[in-house]
């Protein structure tokens, strides 16, 4: 590992850690050899067995991010399990899918406190120690909704635009105290996220047509770019989103 990208002896947070692009990145950040904790919403033994294969430490902590109030119980946890915080990835998120004219307003609470609410708060509480000590790392979760509104997903595209503008809020505010904050984009990624999506043949095929790659994204496509957000390579990067997309968004 090139002295710029290596994670050794790091803590990181990956949030929705047991499964898709959670558990890739959580893999990429230990194999660049940071100690990884998994919040999520139940234990993931099998996860933590995965990354403990790279020789770092690894836990896993059943946690509902959408209870905010008990984000400072979570830092605490953590802190006693790993250690202080280096990288906090705020992956976990959440999908309704409906017309908008029939959108229940419950659906949309549900999602933007995922999404949105939820990720602000663990921005504010993981980011205090990080201010203090003059360095750490965040890394948001946005996607191409948070540049498009996509159809029939509009708390989702609400939520995922606030992501994208209070990372650079909070990059405004953290960048000259050390701490990077940044956001990844993915594009259309095969996980169990967008089953639905993948099962309906049509949209399925304009997708595909639409990404220049030619193909669906994948987990290991994210190990990259939040190794590099996560990493002192990225020092001088504040605020940015870099979208992991096939190409879409430049189309
Ligand atoms: N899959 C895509 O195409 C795509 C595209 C753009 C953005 N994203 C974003 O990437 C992130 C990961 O997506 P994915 O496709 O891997 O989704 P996924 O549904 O496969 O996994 C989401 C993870 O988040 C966890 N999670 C959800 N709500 C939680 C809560 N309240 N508390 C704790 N954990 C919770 C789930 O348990 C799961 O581990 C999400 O933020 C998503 O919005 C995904």
């Amino acid at each position: 590992m090139h002295r710029l990208f290596d994670l050794t002896g790091k803590n990181a947070v990956v949030t929705g850690g047991s499964r898709g692009l959670g558990k890739s990145i959580a893999l990429g950040l230990a194999e660049a050899g940071a100690n990884v904790a998994i919040v999520s919403r139940g234990e993931c033994p099998e996860v933590v067995s995965e990354l403990k294969q790279f020789g770092v430490k690894a836990v896993s902590i059943a946690f509902d991010i959408a209870n905010i109030p008990m984000h400072q119980e979570l830092l605490t946890i953590i802190e006693e399990k790993l250690g202080k915080v280096d990288i906090l990835v705020n992956n976990a998120g959440v999908q309704k899918r409906h017309p908008s004219e029939e959108f229940p307003q419950e659906d949309w609470n549900y999602v933007m406190n995922v999404n949105a609410n939820a990720v602000f708060s663990l921005c504010q509480v993981f980011g205090k120690p990080m201010l203090e000590r003059g360095n750490g790392k965040i890394i948001n979760l946005a996607s191409l909704l948070s540049f498009q509104g996509g159809f029939t997903v509009p708390a989702y595209a609400a939520s995922k635009g606030a992501v994208m503008q209070f990372t650079k809020s909070l990059a405004n505010e953290w960048a000259s105290k050390g701490v990077n904050v940044n956001c990844v984009a993915p594009g259309y990624m095969a996980t169990d996220m967008n089953e639905a999506l993948i099962d309906d043949e049509v949209r399925s095929r304009q997708i595909l047509d639409r990404i220049p790659a030619g193909r669906w994204g994948t987990g290991e496509d994210m190990q990259g770019a939040v190794i590099f957000l996560a990493s002192s390579a990225s020092d001088y990067v504040h605020g940015f989103t870099i979208a992991i997309d096939g190409g879409w968004l430049g189309r």
